[in-house]
């Protein structure tokens, strides 16, 4: 059969509740235009983000009944320990609450003010935390990476000529890791190549540098690689999952993703004495080192989710969704960046309109528009996300204007894609009417989610 269909039926409804335009006007204006303020129930398709968002599926939700809450040592805990050093074959697993912790735990044990992290592309919560001890975060991102339009695969590598001079640049000594993001959320949740993990460890290893891996939608990129690169077409996900964790030294990992849960985290490490410190650093912050920050139903949640996200069908479906989006809008000429992610379709906000500099945020405008039209939650990935100012309030923009459409984990159905298709139709032919904003107030860290606009 041609139709890939989904590969569950439905057992439990959720209502939308859908408000009218002139509604959505005002609750925007009270979110101070910022679509992260706004209240879920006046969204009617909330493609905010694919992070914590998903179904469960009956055996997740069997699973939960099963939850050890032991304070120490539980059963649920040895599960979800055993299935992480399954899938990575990392020798220490650290649970957390979400991913960020592990980032932080990650950052704050590890880093100077004089160090340096070079990634392909940092999410805005792993740059926040390196720069939050002072140190710099680097995206070393292939240059393919960077244009929108060119439609090759693996557009999430990172770029090796870029690292080796940042090595040299900064030394070795400045670097106590390095990372790289699969998918590359940042640049539009493309996927990053077997060979291109195998390259980028080599080269670290010449300079004793270890690699952790950002694993946040490693399912997703193995399905990439299974598809797209030689040599893998008959491997399952799983074996390559595990072959792309046995370059790691560690990895950091948001279960919210490809653990198709709605919270938890994990941090890995084959480092003894680093354990040693991410652990100490984890009962101060997030909990006893056998719970971390979450309860044990969740930990059993976690380790049937991450297994889950490794099943092929579950894959195929999952990308048939986001290439359904991606065909619709094509063929209007819409602007997107190609290929498709494994995860959403990201929208090139500075082609769509070209009338607003980025200057002037664009995605914020695109963001905003989808939501007034029909009640479309999108986010920005582009200079208020990822840009910043310098000290004398000058915006310096980021390198691409991007409006994140995230998709759920089995959450939408095909006509829910239709009407999305209809929306950001509707959008695109009265594009010209679109106003530009200017940031009313911002916070210092990772201003997206809270800051103010008003309209220019
Ligand atoms: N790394 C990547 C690549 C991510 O996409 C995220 C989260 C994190 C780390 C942090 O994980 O949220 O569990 O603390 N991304 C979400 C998103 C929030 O919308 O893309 P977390």
């Amino acid at each position: 059969m041609k139709t890939i269909m989904e590969p569950f039926r439905i057992k439990m409804t959720e209502p939308i509740h859908i408000i009218s335009k002139e509604e959505r006007i005002k609750a925007l204006e009270r979110a101070n235009f910022n679509v992260f303020a706004l209240d879920a129930k006046d969204c009617c398709i909330d493609l905010l983000t694919d992070s914590g968002t998903g179904a469960m599926s009956a055996q997740q939700w069997a699973a939960l009944m099963i939850g050890d809450e032991s304070y120490a040592g539980s059963k649920s805990w040895k599960k979800f320990e055993a299935t992480v050093q399954e899938i990575t074959g990392l020798k220490h697993v650290l649970p957390t609450h979400q991913g960020r912790a592990a980032e932080n735990i990650l950052a704050t044990t590890r880093l100077k003010p004089t160090d340096v992290v070079p990634n392909n592309s940092h999410f805005d919560t792993t740059r926040a935390n390196i720069e939050f001890t002072g140190a710099r975060a680097l995206d070393l991102l292939c240059k393919e990476g960077l244009n929108t339009a060119l439609d090759v695969p693996f557009k999430g590598n990172m770029d090796l000529e870029k690292l080796e001079n940042c090595i040299k640049t900064n030394g070795a000594e400045n670097i106590p890791f390095a990372m790289i993001t699969v998918t590359n959320n940042t640049g539009g949740g493309q996927p990053v190549s077997m060979q291109n993990v195998k390259d980028v460890k080599a080269l670290l290893s010449k300079y004793g540098i270890p690699l952790y891996i950002d694993a946040c939608r490693f399912a997703e990129n193995a399905y990439f690689i299974k598809q797209l690169e030689k040599g893998y077409e008959d491997k399952t996900l799983l074996e390559i999952a595990q072959e792309m964790f046995s370059y790691a030294d560690g990895a950091t990992m948001s279960c919210k993703k490809d653990g198709l849960a709605n919270i938890g985290g994990f941090l890995c490490t084959n480092n003894d004495e680093w354990a040693t410190d991410f652990r100490n650093l984890l009962i101060l912050r997030e909990g006893f080192p056998t719970y971390g920050g979450l309860a044990g139903r969740d930990l059993e949640v976690i380790a049937v989710g991450l297994m889950e996200a490794l099943a092929y069908d579950y894959q195929v479906y999952r990308h048939a969704t986001v290439e359904y989006l991606g065909k619709k809008l094509d063929k209007k000429g819409i602007p997107f960046v190609k290929p498709v992610g494994g995860h959403a379709v990201f929208l090139d906000a500075r082609k769509f309109l070209p009338h607003i500099p980025q200057n002037e945020f664009p995605g914020i405008g695109l963001v905003n528009e989808l939501y007034i039209d029909g009640g479309v939650r999108a986010v920005e990935l582009g200079s208020v996300m990822f840009g910043k100012q310098d000290e004398k309030g000058n915006e310096i923009p980021a390198n691409l204007e991007l409006v994140r459409l995230a998709f759920p984990r089995r959450v939408y159905t095909q006509s829910h894609f239709d009407y999305l298709v209809e929306v950001i139709s509707d959008v695109w032919k009265n594009r010209t009417s679109i106003p530009s904003y200017k940031i009313a107030y911002q916070p210092k860290f990772l201003r997206h989610f809270t800051c103010h606009f008003k309209k220019i």
